[in-house]
């Protein structure tokens, strides 16, 4: 890209987030991570350069800033279901099993749904040796049967514990036993671990969550480590080494603002992600009763564009239609498994609550979400110049399945109230 076109975009991309930032409290979510990073001393103005040019140009620009956790998992965001959202404490062996049932059933394994989490509660004590012990009602034979079960439906399992010294919930925590912890999981046959953060007063989640993940290795199994400080101590900047997820936020509920405001601060770290390395803005609350349809698909994808992991939160034993086509929508689930792995943000904001979101994928083309925050049904556009993009180009629209023709230059389609269009433009030429 000519230096000069890539300024004026540089500009372009500056007035939206100072614009935004005169509108709302919320960092805008561009010029957040270029003031964060610098604020930090993270990031070099190089690098900030390297990456919009990669965010304009595609696959041949994208950056890699610190070393990340090396354990060869999650190449793409990681795609499951678990627990916390819908049911709570209210887990058990039979719930476990009627999950990975239906997820097969559902069509939602073979669309790329893979982990089966337990969250919280599952676990009352630690038995004479130190080891966990499973509620002995809930889960009869113990974890091991279980984790067995999901693996026969060609599913991976995974389990819950926190890096304090006990859970959210008043379970035992993994403070002081990592090591037999680790080795636990590891026999158990567990692909995937979420660590909170509860309880751990004193504690250094940097310093916890590094010596979990060293226990993790030992254990000799490939697990996932998925960490869950909520935000509170800057994982973006650690977590690409420590794990392969980091929560960037507290709790996401079945709200449209609390999933609005979740986006807002989450988008701020989209250059941490990478391969291997992920922005997680919590799980899905999709199909939970709380919103309605055009929000849900707003939810999914944003969550997509923003290459979050897409862990289902509802109770998919019993799915309406409506919520087996957003969460089965593999046009949308492509795009947040891309393999270039590149976060996308936010390019354009031609209107107040009016958004465009973009993210680059390894075929050149763009994922875009034209997102009305306001409740008023309207027209959103956006330009190529936005998008990084040049000539003409072919536009699919990922909701209703159908390609749109060839468009030059621009593209504008009516948008729902809390609602999105998304598309993917792909250039004719190559772009
Ligand atoms: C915290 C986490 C949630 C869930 C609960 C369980 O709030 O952020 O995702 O795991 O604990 O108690």
């Amino acid at each position: 890209m000519p230096r000069r076109e890539f300024d004026a975009r540089l500009s372009d991309v500056k007035s939206v987030s100072v614009a935004r930032a005169r509108q709302v409290s919320t960092p805008p979510c561009l010029l957040a991570p270029l003031a964060a990073r610098t604020f930090n001393g993270i990031m070099s103005a190089r690098f900030v350069t390297v990456l919009c040019c990669a965010l304009t140009l595609g696959a041949r620009y994208v950056p890699r800033a610190a070393p990340a956790l090396d354990n060869g998992l999650a190449r793409t965001p990681p795609m499951g279901w678990n627990s916390w959202n819908h049911f709570h404490c209210d887990v058990s062996a039979q719930l476990i099993k009627e999950t990975a049932d239906a997820l097969v059933a559902s069509g939602m394994r073979d669309a790329g749904y893979r982990y089966v989490v337990i969250d919280d509660c599952w676990q009352v004590a630690r038995d004479r040796t130190g080891r966990l012990v499973a509620d002995s009602a809930r889960f009869p034979g113990g974890i091991k049967p279980l984790a067995d079960y999901v693996h026969a439906k060609g599913l991976k399992f995974g389990i819950y514990t926190d890096a304090g010294r006990r859970t959210c919930q008043g379970r035992p925590g993994t403070y002081g036993s990592e090591e037999i912890d680790a080795r636990t999981f590891a026999e158990w046959g567990v692909d995937y671990v979420k660590e909170d953060w509860c309880n751990a007063e004193g504690l250094d989640p940097p310093t916890q969550y590094a010596t979990f993940r060293d226990a993790l290795a030992k254990g000799g199994r490939p697990i996932v480590f998925s960490i869950c400080e909520w935000g509170s101590n800057h994982p973006w900047d650690w977590g690409p080494r420590t794990g392969n997820l980091w929560r960037t936020t507290g709790d996401i509920s079945d709200r449209w603002a609390s999933m609005i405001a979740i986006l807002d601060l989450s988008s701020q770290y989209a250059l941490a992600a990478r391969p291997g390395a992920w922005n997680d803005p919590d799980m899905l609350e999709v199909g939970n009763g709380g919103m309605t349809d055009d929000e849900y698909r707003a939810h999914f994808s944003l969550w997509a564009v923003m290459s979050a992991p897409l862990m289902a939160g509802n109770d998919v034993r019993a799915m309406p239609p409506a919520t087996r086509e957003i969460l089965g929508n593999k046009d949308v689930i492509a795009v947040d498994q891309d393999s270039l792995g590149v976060q996308g943000m936010l390019v354009q904001e031609p209107g107040i609550d009016l958004q465009v979101w973009s993210k680059p994928l390894a075929d050149g083309s763009r994922a875009v979400v034209l997102l009305n925050r306001s409740g008023l049904q309207t027209v959103i556009a956006t330009s190529w110049r936005a998008i990084g993009l040049t000539g003409p180009a072919r536009v699919r629209d990922l909701w209703a399945h159908s390609d749109l023709g060839a468009f030059t230059g621009r593209f504008s389609a009516t948008v729902p109230a809390h609602g999105v269009v998304m598309v993917r433009i792909t250039p004719v030429t190559g772009g």
